[in-house]
């Protein structure tokens, strides 16, 4: 590829390069090189403050990084109409959710989602705005709480509509911050399986996911990365990355876990490589 030039891998989505992120003399992130193409989705796995949401806050263009290079869809973040980019990109996170008023009606936040991220709201949506709303409220399972206000969903049946509204643009990448956060077993599984039926589709949108729980991990996830104190411990094919040795490593204390089928669950073990105790 030649230097300098502006075409570049459509494919490719997320390109970053020797990221780094910092506040208060600390790298809460980095340095991080890490590329998503459009077929990809990948899990994002680690402790509590390992930088999971710093980094994909600046995947998602809501934040900038202290160094390095960040591309988003070709575009290099700092040089770009970060509005523009937003509009590609559909996000669901707890801290977005916080944003929303009480009052606001799902339907409309819903339907609303492409307006607001361009700043600007309007009255008369399109015919096509509802029936594409409707289409995705009924995929996440919320299509019952179309009328519902904001203010009174339950933690689970936010996360449902967090991702019906990241949805509903149509997005090249879609981002979740542990999307099934709060939901109970049978909420969490119909998300869990919505969002494999996703990763299963060849016209859906690349997918970064933060979780937990590698119970939480769809099928048809192909990449993942462990994340401890702002560094990669590992990134690639998820298989290679869902190891007792990485997972291990990332947690810092001896995880053992197994695949049935197309899921993974983990647990504490005594003692680590015991690969084959049960
Ligand atoms: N603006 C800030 N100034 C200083 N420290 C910050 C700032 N924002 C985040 N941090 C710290 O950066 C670290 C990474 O935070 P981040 O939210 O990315 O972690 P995380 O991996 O998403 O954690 P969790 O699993 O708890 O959501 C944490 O230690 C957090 O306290
Ligand atoms: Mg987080």
């Amino acid at each position: 590829m030649m230097e300098g030039v502006t075409d570049y891998n459509e494919d490719l989505l997320i390109d970053f390069t020797d990221v780094i992120f910092t506040r208060g003399g600390r790298n809460l992130v980095g340095p991080v090189t890490w590329q998503v193409e459009l077929d990809e989705r990948w899990v994002i796995i680690g402790p509590n403050g390992a930088g999971k949401t710093t980094l994909i806050r600046m995947a998602a263009a809501e934040e900038f990084p202290s160094s390095g290079q960040a591309r988003i869809m070709g575009e290099q973040l700092g040089r770009t109409d970060m509005r523009d980019l937003r509009s590609m990109i559909g996000v669901s996170s707890s801290a977005l959710g916080n944003r929303i008023p009480d009052k606001e009606k799902v339907a409309d936040l819903v339907i609303s989602a492409g307006y607001a991220i361009l700043g600007r709201w309007r009255e008369d949506y399109e015919e096509m705005d509802f029936e594409h709303a409707t289409e995705i409220l009924e995929q996440v399972g919320a299509m019952h709480l179309a009328d519902r206000t904001w203010g009174t969903l339950s933690e689970g049946e936010r996360k449902r509509v967090m991702v019906a509204r990241a949805l509903m643009t149509n997005p090249e990448l879609l981002i979740l911050d542990e999307p099934t956060a709060g939901m109970d077993l049978g909420g969490r599984e119909d998300l869990v399986a919505y969002l494999g039926e996703l990763a299963m589709d060849p016209d859906a949108p690349a997918i970064v996911m933060i979780t937990h729980h590698v119970e939480e991990i769809p099928s048809g996830f192909t990449h993942a990365m462990l994340l401890d104190e702002g560094e990669i411990v590992a990134q690639g094919l998820i298989d290679s990355v869902l190891t007792n040795e990485n997972l291990t490593r990332a947690f810092h204390q001896p995880i053992q876990v197994d695949r049935i089928g197309e899921r993974y669950f983990a647990r504490r073990v005594r003692t680590a490589n015991s690969h084959r105790q049960s």
